[in-house]
This record gives structure tokens, C-alpha cells and sequence, in this order.
């Protein structure tokens, strides 16, 4: 009898392919291969893709990509891939209080076509899937929830992906490390001793939590 292996996909929304959000991802895919699952990064900045265009034909009566994306780019084949997937990881730094530009696109042409316009909405998505959401951010815990109050959107993340797959988890890693050396670009806002610390410090932690994400999703079903 064949036995069906897990398959975990992760998604780094960020364009730097070693740095903190990719690093997670990575760690987190770690854990799930440490379960026997097979695992899959990819980095979107490597596609060539739009965010959704609007032409409702995954919402279409009798359309022949009801409840599937119609947009046809490098996206189009990654779709199809998800739709085999056991559970989904999506990675990004925050840009501008939110997901990057390629998240948020990507996420569009994800959640959309799967989206009932219904009361209440309702998923077209087959099946239930874990999902993880890895954020990595400059600010710190307390930042993110007083001054720069981001944390709404974060939680409609949170909602949508829950109605759409059954299940989400999300992971904040907070203060990162930003650049390779900070004596080199003008950030006096920042203190580089003091993130360095937290890089050795707390990052590690971070990686840890994401490790352990990773292996408790390869043997859970929502
Ligand atoms: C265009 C841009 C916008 C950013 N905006 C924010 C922000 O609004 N809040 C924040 O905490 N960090 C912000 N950052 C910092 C990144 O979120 C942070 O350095 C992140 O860890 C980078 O992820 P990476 O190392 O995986 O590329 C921004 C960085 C860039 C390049």
C-alpha cells in the first residue's frame, strides 16, 4: 500500500532570500521534514505575478473556473499546487503596518476565488488545512500594539485564512535585525548594539517557535 506523505508548502513574502522572515520560514519547514514531511519554499519575489484582477471568473454561475483563479502567470501553476498542499506557512516582514506588496498579492489571488459571496461567506476550499502565518517586524511587541496599532490587520489575516482553510497560527518575530551593518546607512533610530543583542538573544527563540510550528503541523489536521 502506498503511504501518502504530508506535504507543507511555505510562501517567504519577503525579496531578501536569507534574512529573517526567509530564515523562519526555513526553520519551520525544518520541523515539519523532521516529521517525514515533504516540504516546499517559495519565494515570491521569484514570480512574475499580479494581484487580483478583478474578473470575478472564479465567481461566475456555471463558469469553468468558479472557485478557482482564471489569471493566467506564474502564480497560476502554484495555485493548483496549494490545492494538494496538508498546510500552508505564509512568511512576511511587515512593510508599512502590513504584509509586503507580493504577500498581499499573493494572498488575493489565494483567499478570493475560494470566498463565497454568501451569508454568511462560506470556502470553496476542498478540505481543511493548517495554516501558519510568520510575521517579521522592526518594531517591538509593545509598538506593535500602542503606537503603531497593526495588530487589527493582523487578526483579519488571521480570520480570513481561519474561513478559507479551518485553521491558523501565527508567529510574530518582533525588533529584527535589519541591515547587514548599520554603521552603513542612516538609521539613528535604531540602536545596533542593542539589536544585535535581541539577534543573538531573541531570534534564536523565534527560530525555535517556528521549528516547533513546522513539526506540529506535519501530524495535525484541523
Ligand atoms: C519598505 C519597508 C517598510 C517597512 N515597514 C515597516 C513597518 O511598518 N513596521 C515595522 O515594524 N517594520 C517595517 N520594516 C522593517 C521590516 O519589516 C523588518 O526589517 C523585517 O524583519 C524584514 O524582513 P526580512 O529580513 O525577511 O527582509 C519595513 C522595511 C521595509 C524595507
Amino acid at each position: 500500500m502506498e503511504v501518502e506523505v504530508m506535504k507543507v508548502i511555505a510562501f517567504n513574502g519577503s525579496p531578501r532570500k536569507q534574512w529573517n522572515t526567509a530564515t523562519l520560514l526555513k526553520k519551520a519547514l525544518e520541523g515539519a521534514a523532521s516529521q517525514g514531511t515533504q516540504t516546499e519554499l517559495t519565494h515570491l519575489y521569484d514570480l512574475n505575478f499580479s494581484g487580483c484582477t478583478s474578473c470575478f471568473a472564479c465567481k461566475t454561475r456555471g463558469g469553468k473556473s468558479y472557485g478557482h483563479c482564471a489569471v493566467q502567470d506564474d502564480l497560476a501553476p502554484i495555485l493548483n499546487k496549494i490545492e494538494e498542499a496538508d498546510a500552508l506557512i505564509l512568511g512576511s516582514p511587515i512593510y508599512f503596518g502590513t504584509v509586503s506588496g507580493e504577500m498581499k498579492s499573493f494572498m488575493e489571488r489565494l483567499l478570493f476565488p475560494y470566498l463565497t459571496y454568501t451569508s454568511p461567506p462560506q470556502s470553496l476550499f476542498a478540505r481543511k488545512i493548517q495554516t501558519g502565518l510568520i510575521y517579521t517586524m522592526n518594531v517591538t511587541e509593545e509598538q506593535m500594539a500602542g503606537e503603531y496599532n497593526f495588530g487589527q490587520h493582523l487578526a483579519w489575516n488571521e480570520r480570513v485564512l481561519t474561513l478559507i482553510f479551518g485553521a491558523v497560527e501565527s508567529l510574530l518575530s518582533f525588533d529584527t535585525y535589519q541591515f547587514e551593518d548599520y554603521s552603513k546607512v542612516v538609521a539613528d533610530r535604531f540602536d545596533a548594539q542593542k539589536k544585535a543583542k535581541r539577534r543573538e538573544e531573541v531570534f534564536p527563540k523565534d527560530c525555535d517557535n517556528a521549528l516547533d510550528m513546522g513539526s506540529r503541523f506535519a501530524g495535525k489536521q484541523p
